[in-house]
């Protein structure tokens, strides 16, 4: 397609816009107030967050969610061999996809489902299925959903956007192949236009998905396991990912906002499109206005280019995550017809290599970690308001950037990311510069370029060619297509060895990323003064949460941060390597969270991981009292382990034995307290690698208390509990909205009679719930082989969780927890008021008959058993129902087709309906005649179908009345 350029200049309005979502980034500022051992209940989670989940503001107003009324089977559809020639002959033609992917399959026994889905999360582990992916089989799966599109969708431009399918994936429309996918995390865009079908003929969308594939050693879930999109726009239209808006700083200090917005056509002619461009500050006013206006060619694309002189801005930082908006409009005769938003962020961002990168001016350390997306209970199919939940979690840490590992995330993760202030390393999976690889790499800058949020680009992760002329050879072109598509930042690659070959990726990247070797830090520096750093990954230490003692027969490994991986280091030796070095930009541990998977150290029976700060629930280990000390600043941390219930009420206890205990904070002093008594006391705490003390148990309350200024500043606390009384349940929120979309994680523990969080309760709780569902459950333990689904789970270390998702009717959420012997806990959530996102709506299923042979017109009625010769594609037309026979041409025609009738019309015998025939008919079905129609005015009909399995002869012999148009002129289908 050949493009055209326009370029206008912006000038500045003072008018007031109205459509911008008012939502404020302060307001979803993370909470941080001290939480964890040192909340007077023991509990080691924040309290409730006030209100429901914010949900972000829609970007694209074009688009509609897709995800009601799918149709699931897990595993194989297997397709019949062609049975003849002609079979083959037609096997091949567009629109005529068999087996699962043919129009009128019946999929009536398959499983309803919602999206986003992930089938593999409901599996139980096996031992024979992969250890990396969690010991859960994977497989294939299909998906199949009936669309209806209103007949005033004909001529507008029509999308289906898959934002990701694990794994592999094939789609079909209407029985033609559309699309085929090649990662599990590139959106698949499919053009629906040309295959779509309106009115009462309705669409079919076919996925088949291959998780067989593998992209990754981590858990990667099975399906369509984020956002599925329909998305409707005039002929003339803004592309998808079309608006590219990344601010410039200009060397002579000031800011310009280039905006670039894509349109394409597809309609017949020539069109004149017309641009409005608006720049709208963190409140939503209009500060200028620009626009333009192009031609856009049939079938062609055109691009305008617009520019902004913001003058004076409010610099985005983590800490101060300020958003403007670009809102471009599409203006057809004066109105708006397509519309986008894009959110932006001013900031500078640098990577010296001897001070690190420099944000704004200011030297600012990666604080990162790096992420999977998988959570207990939901795998990978992870709604918006638990991602987010995640990632206030991390930044309740005192986290800074996040290194999307290996993977490019779901779209709303970064649009997160930018309002809670991180900075972002995105990451290519496949290293691979081949064209259908180096598209993967290409959609992911598109997509994700404008986002003030990515300061970096990762084009692999530990590749075994880094250190050969090849690996060299394939970074300079991954590089120099992120450079065509993004201006401003730097390429880098997570390099694990290799650093000193001959040829090697270091040379070609802009950052050097290393993943662990960081005894080489020091050595690639002095080798490479110019050369800017960062880890791109580091740590790997390993921790089970609430476990302090490893007990390697039983697969337990104590969070003391004593244990990693050889390749690794403990969190604060890490940290300290990071810490001393002002050239080391700063570091991603691995990882923020557990994930399913890649259970090293050991393997069977463990099935998750132990890698992470937090646990598979979100959960804090010690890590994550460790992290909070090194890199909270706005805060006093303190953080204490081990709990202190030794003896524990129900097994001999440790009374009189010493116990190793840990203390870690940013303030400048800590005493440790026992029962009221001084036990030791550090003038000058060390922040970065804490303290351990040797402390003679005995029950009661142990204390640490940080000071700063001979002042105390924030203590932690445990104390020697009862045995449990009651169940608790704390909910993440205060709120739930109503939207059928909002979902809450809930914290499940019990308490003895003094209401102190219990923590070495592992008891079997049962649940109920009411007004919503249980979308999953976890209690972080990697041993443990329980069902994710359902309504039972154990507590583990005291800890469960339960997450729930409200339903849209905005009745109370009721959730019940029971265990045996201990009171019940009851939890009764509040709902928000919220109306629900737009969804596509569900389309009762029913077996279409669309495709018929139509014969010759003839003066006589013909024989209804009269019928092409087997194999003659030439002498009858091939004709889909509801189109019309030319008018003119009066006479007989036969329409002939055959089906096999789904299962329950085989068995039971159904109704075949004709929604439309034009002209007087007879309909005849495998021989006998079964119903007339006398008049020839257009009109419906309808006609016993008998019970019968097999294939079955439909003939309709229609006469057209003298000069009249004839036929199938509406849909014909079958009912039950
Ligand atoms: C790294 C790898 C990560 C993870 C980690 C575990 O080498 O990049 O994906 O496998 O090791 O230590």
């Amino acid at each position: 397609m050949k493009r055209r350029e326009l370029l206008l200049r912006g000038a500045s309005t003072g008018a007031v816009a109205t459509l911008l979502p008012a939502l404020s980034t302060s307001s979803l500022a993370a909470p941080t107030p001290q939480f964890g051992p040192g909340m007077p209940d023991g509990l080691p989670m924040p309290p409730p967050l006030a209100g429901p989940s914010p949900r972000l503001p829609e970007t694209d107003p074009s688009r509609t969610l897709l995800e009601r009324g799918w149709r699931f089977h897990e595993g194989e559809v297997a397709i019949a061999e062609p049975a003849d020639h002609n079979a083959t002959y037609l096997s091949v033609k567009a629109g005529n996809a068999r087996g699962a992917a043919a129009l009128a399959f019946d999929d009536s026994d398959w499983q309803a489902v919602d999206l986003p889905h992930d089938w593999a999360i409901a599996q139980d582990v096996r031992e024979s299925a992969n250890v990396s992916q969690g010991y859960r089989p994977r497989g294939i799966g299909w998906y199949r959903r009936l669309l209806r599109l209103d007949k005033s969708q004909k001529g507008r431009r029509l999308e289906l956007h898959f934002d990701g399918i694990a794994t592999h994936a094939t789609i079909w429309v209407n029985g033609s192949e559309v699309a085929h996918s090649w990662s599990g995390y590139s959106s698949v865009i499919v053009d629906l236009t040309p295959f779509a079908r309106f009115g009462d003929e309705l669409n079919w969308i076919a996925v088949r998905v291959d998780a067989t594939a593998r992209e990754g050693w981590w858990y990667e879930g099975a399906g369509l396991y984020r956002h599925v999109w329909l998305v409707s726009r005039p002929a003339v239209s803004i592309e998808t990912d079309g608006v590219y808006c990344d601010p410039v700083h200009q060397d002579d200090g000031t800011w310009l906002v280039p905006v670039q917005v894509s349109l394409s056509n597809v309609g017949e002619n020539m069109a004149e499109a017309e641009i409005s461009t608006r720049l709208l500050d963190p409140d939503g006013r209009e500060i200028h206005r620009t626009g333009g206006r192009i031609s856009v060619p049939p079938l062609e694309q055109a691009q305008v280019v617009n520019r902004f002189d913001p003058g004076t801005v409010k610099l985005w930082s983590p800490d101060s995550p300020v958003l403007y908006c670009i809102e471009v409009d599409l203006l057809h005769d004066g109105e708006v017809v397509d519309t986008r938003r894009q959110f932006i962020g001013f900031r500078t961002v640098r990577f010296d290599p001897a001070r690190g990168m420099v944000l704004n001016g200011v030297e600012t350390k990666l604080k990162g970690v790096c992420i999977h997306q998988d959570h207990t209970g939901v795998g990978t199919a992870i709604p918006d308001a638990l991602a987010l939940w995640r990632l206030q979690r991390l930044k309740a840490m005192g986290c800074n950037a996040i290194r999307m590992s290996h993977n490019a995330p779901a779209k709303e993760v970064l649009d997160w990311c930018d309002r809670l202030g991180f900075v972002v390393m995105g990451e290519n999976r496949l290293f691979n510069p081949a064209p259908d690889y180096l598209a993967q790499l290409e959609w992911m800058v598109r997509r994700d370029r404008n986002h003030p949020s990515i300061v970096l680009w990762s084009v692999f992760n530990e590749e075994p060619m880094q250190g050969t002329h090849a690996g060299v050879e394939m970074v300079r072109r991954m590089r120099a297509a992120v450079r065509k598509l993004d201006r401003q930042r730097p390429v880098t690659a997570a390099m694990n060895g290799s650093f000193y070959n001959p040829e090697n990726v270091s040379s070609v990247v802009d950052v050097m990323g290393f993943n662990y070797y960081q005894g080489d830090y020091d050595k690639f520096h002095a080798l490479h003064p110019d050369k800017p750093i960062t880890s791109s990954e580091d740590t790997s230490a390993y921790e089970t949460r609430g476990a302090f003692g490893s007990i390697p027969a039983q697969q337990v490994i104590t969070s003391f941060d004593k244990e990693a991986a050889s390749w690794g280091a403990t969190h604060r030796d890490t940290w300290k390597m990071i810490a001393e070095r002002p050239y080391v930009a700063g570091g991603f541990v691995w990882t923020g969270f557990d994930y399913h998977g890649e259970p090293t150290p050991y393997a069977w029976p463990t099935v998750s991981s132990f890698f992470g700060i937090m646990d598979l629930c979100g959960f804090p280990k010690t890590a994550f009292g460790i992290h909070s000390a090194h890199w909270r600043d706005d805060a006093p941390v303190i953080w204490l382990a081990p709990h202190w219930t030794w003896p524990e009420y129900e097994a001999p206890g440790r009374e009189g034995q010493t116990l190793e205990v840990f203390a870690i904070t940013n303030a400048e002093a800590i005493e440790l307290r026992l029962n009221g008594e001084v036990i030791e006391r550090v003038p000058a705490a060390d922040r970065i690698m804490g303290h351990t003390f040797q402390v003679p148990y005995r029950p009661g309350r142990i204390e640490a208390v940080a000071l700063r200024g001979g002042k105390v500043v924030a203590r932690a606390v445990h104390e020697t509990t009862g045995a449990p009384v009651a169940l608790r349940l704390t909910p993440a929120r205060q709120a739930l909205a109503s939207d059928g979309e909002d979902v809450q994680a809930i914290t499940v523990d019990c308490v003895d009679s003094r209401g102190r969080h219990v923590p070495t309760a592992n008891l079997p709780v049962d649940f109920t719930i009411s007004g919503g569902r249980i979308i999953g459950l976890g209690n972080g333990n990697p041993n443990d082989h329980a069902s994710e689904k359902g309504s039972k789970r154990a507590l583990f270390n005291g800890l469960a969780q339960v997450i729930v998702e409200g339903d849209a009717s905005g009745r109370r959420l009721t959730l019940e927890a029971r265990t045996a012997g201990l009171r019940p806990a009851r939890l009764a959530l509040a709902r928000a008021p919220r109306a629900p996102r737009p969804q596509v709506p569900p389309v009762p299923a029913e077996m279409p008959i669309t495709d018929w042979r139509r014969s010759a017109s003839f003066a006589q009625k013909p024989d209804p058993a009269f019928a092409p010769v087997d194999g003659d594609n030439n002498s009858w037309d091939f004709v889909r129902s509801g189109i019309a026979a030319p008018a003119g041409s009066s006479g007989w025609r036969s329409y002939r087709t055959r089906f096999t009738p789904w299962r329950k019309v085989a068995g039971e015998g159904g109704t075949l309906h004709f929604a439309q025939i034009t002209g007087t008919a007879e309909v005849w079905l495998d021989g006998k005649l079964v119903a007339r129609k006398t008049d020839a005015a257009p009109a419906a009909l309808s006609a016993p179908l008998s019970a019968g399995t097999g294939a079955r002869t439909l003939v309709v012999l229609i006469e057209a009345a003298q000069g009249a148009a004839s036929g199938l002129t509406g849909r014909v289908y079958v009912s039950a």
